[in-house]
């Protein structure tokens, strides 16, 4: 087990070890149980949590806020429209100041081709850990939140299990890469078989799929791109079903959705669920387009986990905090 974590930044979970991200996930079941059973959890008393934010959130921001006061210390929330980041403060000067302010930096900062290189920009400046709550490249909490859930649900060897990570089409907005992108990275890692379902216009960063193929050969299992959203579905485990953006083709809004109209169709309902394993569960990082995305018969139904999948971030981020913030 790999302890040795203090003052570590999680950016991405494909720079912690699959010992350091098995260390974590024990420390969050650990913290699960401390909250079921009412015991004390003040691991970080006295401590700050800066929480900067570009961009709305309701999950991230609450689960962050109410861990860190859970192990005894603060959240401060910061964000970017009512402080002077918007006139002018620089990715150096938030390191170097809120560094000394607090004792570990949360961002999201999703903006396409610039919230990953702001937060290493951040990192790089920072005395004090930068935990990345959701950038263009990776949301690798939501994917260690989903990686807990999958466990809980098909216990901690997922072997020979079939993930079906897929496009789905939403008309809210062009959502960023980061969940499908961290998912395939962190899936591949723990021997699965991994489907990345989607439209040809809306595939992933090939240098991220690279990774992936990397992680297959060194940890087992598979990674397989299919373009058909029923063959997704067939004999799969576990269904992941969520919208993104075609970054890759366009970063134009109207054409994107003018690409996107073209797969009204890949609405998630029961007889797609039906394709899949009797016991395979539903899950999505949430808010999903109810109803565009997925029936509400789907994702109220019996196989959908998406309550314990976002209980599940508070328990990841809680055990991220207490292993590099100490
Ligand atoms: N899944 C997720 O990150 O939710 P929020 O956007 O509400 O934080």
């Amino acid at each position: 087990m790999q302890t040795d974590l203090r003052g570590r930044d999680l950016i991405t979970d494909q720079e912690w070890t699959r010992e350091e991200v098995d260390t974590l996930l024990d420390v969050a079941w650990d913290l699960k149980r401390r909250r079921a059973t009412g015991e004390s959890q003040a691991l970080l008393r006295d401590k700050v949590l800066a929480m900067l934010f570009f961009f709305t959130s309701t999950r991230t921001r609450a689960s962050f806020e109410a861990g860190i006061a859970q192990l005894g210390g603060h959240g401060m929330f910061i964000d970017s429209e009512t402080t002077q980041i918007s006139h002018g403060d620089t990715a150096k000067e938030i390191g170097e100041i809120i560094g000394r302010y607090s004792d570990g930096i949360a961002i999201r900062q999703c903006d396409w081709n610039f919230g990953n290189k702001y937060i290493r920009e951040v990192a790089a400046a920072s005395r004090v850990p930068v935990l990345n709550m959701q950038c263009d490249v990776y949301h690798p909490f939501q994917a260690l939140a989903d990686l807990m859930t999958i466990m809980e649900k098909f216990g901690r060897d997922l072997r020979g299990k079939t993930i079906n990570v897929s496009w789905a089409y939403a008309s809210s907005y062009q959502k960023p890469l980061s969940v499908p992108q961290s998912l395939i990275l962190l899936m591949t890692r723990y021997g699965m078989n991994v489907r990345l379902t989607h439209p040809p216009e809306f595939g992933l960063m090939p240098d991220i799929v690279g990774q992936a193929q990397d992680n297959v050969r060194k940890h087992g299992g598979s990674l397989e791109i299919l373009h058909d959203f029923d063959a997704g579905f067939k004999d799969a485990d576990v269904l992941y079903p969520k919208s993104w953006g075609c970054w890759m083709t366009t970063e134009d809004k109207q054409e994107s959705a003018k690409l996107g109209g073209q797969y009204k169709d890949w609405i998630t309902d029961a007889r797609r669920m039906a394709l899949a394993k009797r016991d395979a569960v539903y899950m999505h990082c949430l808010p999903a387009d109810r109803n565009i995305e997925v029936t509400d018969e789907v994702i109220d139904g019996p196989q959908s986990v998406v309550y314990d999948e976002a209980e599940n971030r508070l328990h990841v981020q809680k055990a991220a905090m207490a292993l590099t913030m100490r």
